[in-house]
């Protein structure tokens, strides 16, 4: 059934990668964590951490958009590292990838879960605890321990049927996401329309809380503190790259779609942020379903709203999976194809023209973490893991200017020197603000990324490689 010859098919225009962005981009992020945050850090000023963070992304948005443009190629940060910085610099990135998308497939399959298990409650349908629980848990203080729960079943589950989709064809994959994507946007913008009749400006005041002694809560650090934890809410808008080898008009389309997604997606974090510090004082959001809050303190004639809230929640969430799914397995699929894994992984299956084995493989891995560990472990690795990327993208424009200043540029980063330095800058500002465990974890797994490439990923001649060509 599989043979090396076929290519990945080239079916995508502009607004199904516009769509793309916007399914990774927008789940557990602003439907789980804008109220803990604004509830522990920033209080209305959460609002202020929305644009902060859409910076950050943006000064790295404009640099994948320019890359994106000139080097139509499935592996995003990866094949950027490998035609700038060289192998050692792109393996190192292939392998804090997959923190990114694997890692956040598998977190938001977590928040999936709890979800939909919160959802058949709402309708009787009880889930055994030890069936939709990690096995492993781990506290700061006492380190691992077993929870008596057996697997995580429903976050394996959607990670499962995710899996066969994409297998199945990208067009399959890409009509689901919009249908998806249509479903929580409208969730979203019923929210937003209906709330701002509800917005009391008195909870505005004060727009800045305080600073309570510590650093991080409230005050002006407190904003930044909460800038870094919804970060998360932005990551995705890259995953549109991992196309590239996928859309009818890369050069152009990827930095309309990676661009095009981000900007939709601030603006509406921005106005859900307003009416959500709006219509609950901020002191009542530290809660797991903040925007179901929301829709209870509008009253009861919209009591209507608070399942669609969830149904949009479980559809948003499924959506990330979807495409965080479908980029880990394109950035397999170009490191295998340039031989920093197995070769045969780069097959593309004869018949769905997808790339099977490394679907799979993705699929595989993504259900035995989700299935195993909690989702608090696995969140903040994907936000480090994300700004160390996006750190190393910046950089990367940089050097390629310098170094083929002669290559057509269908898209160029504006203000080169300084949008890029001020991306690095604030990459590493956002890491710096994330805690001291996380970046252990960090650490620990560049070290074993160190080890496999010492013994195997050194010996990979990617000399004749030509990156800027267009196909794997
Ligand atoms: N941005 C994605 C989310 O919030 C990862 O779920």
């Amino acid at each position: 059934m599989e043979s090396t010859s076929p290519q990945l098919k080239r079916v995508l225009g502009r607004w199904n990668l516009v769509n793309l962005g916007i399914g990774a981009i927008i789940g557990a992020g602003i439907f789980v964590l804008t109220g803990t945050a604004a509830a522990q850090y920033a209080g209305p000023a959460i609002i202020l951490s929305f644009v902060i963070a859409a910076v950050v992304c943006l000064l790295a948005g404009l640099c994948y958009a320019e890359f994106a443009s000139m080097i139509p190629r499935a592996g995003s940060a990866y094949t950027y590292a490998l035609a700038t910085l060289g192998k050692t610099a792109a393996w190192i990135i292939g392998w804090d990838l997959i923190l990114e998308y694997l890692f956040a497939a598998s977190t938001v399959a977590v928040g999936w879960s709890g979800y939909v298990v919160s959802f058949l409650r709402d309708f009787g349908i009880i889930v055994p605890a030890h069936l939709a629980q990690a096995p492993l848990s781990y506290d700061p203080t006492g380190g691992w321990h077993l929870t008596g729960a057996f697997l995580n079943l429903p976050a394996m589950g959607i990670i499962f049927l995710v899996s066969v989709l994409l297998y199945l064809g990208i067009k399959e994959s890409i009509r689901f996401n919009t249908i998806i994507v249509v479903v929580k946007l409208s969730v979203i913008l019923l929210f937003i329309g209906f709330g701002l009749s509800h917005v009391d400006t008195a909870n505005f005041s004060p727009f800045i809380p305080p600073n309570m002694g510590t650093t991080g809560i409230f005050g002006v650090s407190g904003v930044f503190r909460a800038a870094a934890v919804i970060f998360f809410a932005y990551i995705g808008f890259d995953a549109v790259s991992t196309a590239a080898q996928e859309c009818k008009n890369p050069q152009k389309d990827l930095p309309f779609g990676i661009l095009g997604s981000l900007a939709i997606s601030t603006i509406l974090y921005i106005l859900v942020a307003y009416v959500l510090t709006g219509v609950v004082n901020y002191t009542q959001l530290n809660v797991p379903d903040p925007i179901a809050v929301g829709v209870n303190a509008m009253g009861a004639s919209l009591v209507w709203l608070r399942p669609l809230i969830k149904l949009g929640a479980i559809c948003g969430l499924s959506s990330v999976i979807l495409v965080m799914l479908m980029g880990q397995s394109r950035i397999f699929f170009a490191m295998a194809t340039d031989g920093f894994l197995p070769k045969g992984l780069a097959n593309v299956h004869t018949k769905f023209q997808t790339p099977s084995l490394t679907t799979v493989l993705t699929g595989g891995a993504s259900m035995l973490v989700a299935g195993l560990f909690p989702i608090g472990l696995l969140g903040e690795l994907v936000s480090i893991g994300t700004l160390f990327a996006f750190a190393i993208v910046c950089a990367g424009i940089l050097v390629l200017r310098k170094t083929r200043p002669d290559l057509p540029r269908p898209f160029r980063t504006p203000w080169v020197p300084l949008v890029p330095i001020l991306g690095i800058l604030a990459a590493v500002g956002q890491m710096a603000a994330l805690p001291k465990d996380t970046w252990i974890r960090l650490v620990v797994w560049m070290a074993i990324g160190g080890v496999i490439y010492m013994f195997y990923g050194r010996k990979v001649d990617t000399s004749r490689l030509d990156m800027f060509s267009g196909e794997g």
